[in-house]
């Protein structure tokens, strides 16, 4: 397939949202971003992002934090087990690592609440490094580009799409690239309705598209 970074880099830096997470991309602010973005949208995270920032600004902040502030700070997210896992992280971080997050996904995925994406994303976000960050979101994207009809529920057909989408990652802008990817499936290459493909930069390259079939894609045989 033709390489869908330059399309898809030029539309991102005209078209993504200002965030704050983006506009300044420590470790520790992708990392709490991201966590909070796992069940809960960018819209309704901001204001819980901006709120935890400015009362837990550092990683030993967080470590240190009394249960009840942090209960507080969390209140409305939902799923407070992410809140409680992203402390004891905290408290490993301290206590192994300097308060500093590791830049290797390996070791990140060695923290509590930290999974592949997680690490992928704040490893590539926040450190630069050339390794896939693939959400739903991404996946939704891939497999209509691909026209990619397996069951995305199982490994084996994510492997093959983030092999895909990795195989075209730029070195100079892998975090942007994997953000774009999210940002695309976000705005774009929706679920639900119809994808709004006369909005897409990568309308021309995709074979779903072509087929006429992006909206019976991705595939999900279970759930
Ligand atoms: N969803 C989760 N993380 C995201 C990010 N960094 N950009 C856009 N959507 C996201």
């Amino acid at each position: 397939m033709e390489n869908i970074a330059p399309a898809l880099l030029a539309w991102y830096d005209a078209e993504k949202r200002v965030l704050p997470f983006r506009t300044v991309s420590t470790p520790y602010r992708v990392w709490v971003s991201e966590i909070m973005l796992q069940q809960t949208r960018v819209a309704a995270a901001l204001p819980y992002f901006e709120r935890f920032m400015e009362e837990l600004p550092t990683v030993a902040d967080l470590a240190a934090c009394p249960p009840e502030r942090l209960t507080k700070l969390w209140e409305g997210l939902g799923y407070y087990s992410r809140a409680r896992n992203l402390q004891k992280a905290a408290q490993i971080l301290v206590e192994q690592y300097g308060g500093q997050l590791p830049d290797d996904p390996a070791l990140l995925q060695k923290l509590p609440g930290i999974g592949p994406y997680t690490a992928g994303a704040i490893a590539s976000i926040s450190f630069g490094k050339r390794v896939p960050a693939v959400d739903g979101n991404v996946l939704r994207v891939a497999s209509r580009l691909l026209l990619d009809e397996g069951d995305v529920t199982t490994p084996a057909v994510r492997t093959r799409l983030t092999q895909a989408v990795q195989a075209m990652q730029p070195p100079d802008r892998p975090g942007d690239y994997n953000q774009a990817l999210m940002e695309l499936g976000a705005l774009v290459c929706v679920p639900g309705g119809p994808p709004l493909c006369d909005a897409c930069p990568l309308a021309g390259l995709c074979r779903a598209r072509a087929a006429g079939c992006a909206q019976q894609l991705p595939v999900k045989a279970q759930a």
